[in-house]
Order: structure tokens, then C-alpha cells, then sequence
């Protein structure tokens, strides 16, 4: 049996971008029989960058709804937000942080970056890296999938609770990354990287006609209708060939290449196929936005199981600093 765990930020609605990159894989890892996951929205982490608490509830909604309508089975797994666990996160980062040194800290890639482009440099972007670490070690996980942005904090993760074995003996497990290098780059509707920062991203859970507002606005180039079209420079394509059967894939490409076949027909055929791969996702979505009480006993459920294993890990700590006896 293997732990998993994995935090995601409350910093707005899933797209496909997210979905099929990182929420998709992971709730294809949780339905492994040999698998425990842990999936919890880390929104104490949000608050570095989100100040507006409507926005930062709204977005946990729907961050939830979406792993919930793409499959997450929270009776096998865990399901939490971690600010209803914040007695146990941030006692633990406290711990932490007396363990982690400063330079540590000032040489983390994602601080120097955001510190260089934000207005609010504030403490919590700072020691952000020591909250994901409690994230982590509270619950003895094992693995935890990230993207490759993620791979410095990782690594202090597994330093730090490595600190802690060394310095008080052992009380956590030593967490592994697990990135997976294969992850292709989602394409946004401009071709660059599909990212909620640069706002090029598609919303799947949008009505039919918004989304295919959003769809033919993704850029293309100038071959005219009659003429035959590169699909491997294609943005249209590249969407399409993600998602698509093989067979619907060749289809397409024969269609660039033929000629009489415009950037229009591709993005109606890219709408018609989200709106056909995603319609249960879509339903399940709307579903759970609309009956926000079944969404919220989801995870206060899984808020009451996943306490029961904080609480214990926290006891081992506390007995271990000498705190009690
Ligand atoms: N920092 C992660 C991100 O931005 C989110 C996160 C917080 C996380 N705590 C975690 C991820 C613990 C994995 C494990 O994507």
C-alpha cells in the first residue's frame, strides 16, 4: 500500500490545462487498489496571493466540485481543505520552521521568483515551503505527484522532516516526489503553456455557447479556407490531438492536409469533442456548484478522517520535543 498525497491551490477554477495534466493522473493513481490518496486544498497556501475570502471560498467550491465530477472516490481516499486542519498544519510548520535554516529559504526558486514579480512580498510566500513540508509529513505520505515546478520544494520537504528525524528521532516518513517527466505541456488558446496567469486557458465546465466563444478564439494562421493546413503547427490540432480517438486524430490530419477544410471546422469539431469527452465531468460539475451542501459533507467527512491521522502523528511530535510525556 502506498501513500499519496497531493495539494492543490485554491487559486481558481480547474481548466483544461489542469485537468488533463495533473487532476486526471491523479485520480487514475487513486483508483489503484494498492493506493491511499490524500488530495486536500491547500488554502492557507492560497492566502499568500488571494486576499478576497469570498473569492478564496468560491474557488475551493469549485476546485472540489471539479475533483469530484472527474472521478476522486473521497470513501477510498481522503478529501480535506487543509484550513479546517490548521490547528495541526501550522503547529507542525512551527516545529518546522524552528528546524529550517534561513538560507534554505531564501534561495527557493518560486520565493526569488515571486518576491521579483509580486507587490505583496509578504512572510507566508516566504516560509510557504515549510507549511507544504507539515502538508506532507503530518500525513506520513510516501509519494507526492507534482508538476516540475514543485521539485525544490520537494527536496526541502524531505530535508526538513529529515531534520526533525535527526534532531528529535524518527516521526515521519520521508516524502518522494513523483514527477512524471511524460506530462505533455497543454497548449493555451495562444499556444503558449496553458496557464491561469496568462489567461489563456479553457474553462471545460463553461455553458456550450461560452465555451465555444472561448474555443474560436484560439489563434491560428492565415492559410486560407481552400488551401491545405500544417496540423503539426496547429494549436486547434494540437488540442484536439490530446483528446481525441486515433482514429478521429487521422480523420483531422487528413482534413488539414486535403484542403477545403477551414480553422472554423476544426473548432467546431474541438467543441463537439469537449463537450462529448467531458459530458459527465460537465453534469457532475453543475451538479455539485448547484447541491453545495453534498460538496461540503463530502469533505467535512473527509476532514474527520484525515484528522484522526494528524492527531496521531501530532502526538508522536509532541512526545518527541518533550512537550508531553
Ligand atoms: N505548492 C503546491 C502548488 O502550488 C501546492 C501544495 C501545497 C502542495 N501543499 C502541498 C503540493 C503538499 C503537494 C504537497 O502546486
Amino acid at each position: 500500500m502506498a501513500r499519496i498525497l497531493t495539494g492543490i491551490q485554491a487559486s481558481g477554477k480547474p481548466h483544461l490545462g489542469n485537468i488533463l495534466g495533473a487532476i486526471l493522473p491523479a485520480v487514475e493513481l487513486s483508483k489503484n487498489e494498492k493506493n491511499e490518496s490524500f488530495l486536500f486544498i491547500a488554502d492557507l497556501h492560497s492566502m499568500t496571493t488571494v486576499k478576497d475570502a469570498q473569492q478564496l471560498t468560491e474557488n475551493t467550491q469549485a476546485v472540489a466540485a471539479a475533483w469530484l465530477a472527474c472521478g476522486f472516490d473521497t470513501e477510498k481516499n481522503y478529501f480535506y481543505r487543509q484550513s479546517r486542519l490548521a490547528g495541526y498544519h501550522t503547529e507542525l510548520m512551527w516545529y518546522l520552521n524552528c528546524l529550517t535554516p534561513y538560507p534554505m529559504l531564501a534561495n527557493a526558486h518560486s520565493f526569488k521568483d515571486k518576491s521579483d514579480k509580486l507587490a505583496d512580498v509578504n512572510a507566508g510566500l516566504f516560509t510557504y515551503p515549510v507549511l507544504q513540508a507539515a502538508d506532507i509529513v503530518l500525513y506520513q505520505a510516501e509519494y507526492v505527484p507534482v508538476g516540475k515546478d514543485q521539485k525544490q520544494h520537494l527536496e526541502m520537504s524531505k530535508d526538513i522532516a529529515a531534520a526533525f528525524n535527526r534532531t528529535y528521532g524518527d516521526a515521519f516518513v520521508l516524502p518522494e516526489p513523483k514527477i512524471d517527466e511524460t506530462v505533455m505541456t497543454i497548449p493555451g488558446i495562444d499556444g503558449q503553456k496553458m496557464s491561469k496567469s496568462y489567461g489563456n486557458y479553457i474553462d471545460i465546465f463553461l455553458p456550450e455557447k461560452q465555451l465555444y466563444k472561448v474555443i474560436k478564439k484560439i489563434v491560428t494562421d492565415t492559410t486560407p479556407l481552400e488551401e491545405p493546413k500544417n496540423p503539426d503547427t496547429c494549436n486547434v490540432f494540437a488540442l484536439y490531438n490530446l483528446m481525441a480517438s486515433e482514429e478521429q486524430v487521422k480523420e483531422m490530419r487528413q482534413n488539414y492536409e486535403g484542403g477545403n477544410y477551414g480553422y472554423g471546422h476544426a473548432k467546431k469539431a474541438l467543441h463537439e469533442l469537449i463537450l462529448e469527452k467531458f459530458a459527465k465531468q460537465r453534469e457532475l460539475y453543475n451538479y455539485y456548484m448547484e447541491n453545495l451542501d453534498e460538496l461540503e459533507a463530502k469533505l467535512q467527512e473527509g476532514e474527520r478522517k484525515a484528522e484522526l491521522i494528524a492527531k496521531q502523528t501530532m502526538e508522536t511530535v509532541r512526545k518527541l520535543l518533550g512537550f508531553i510525556s
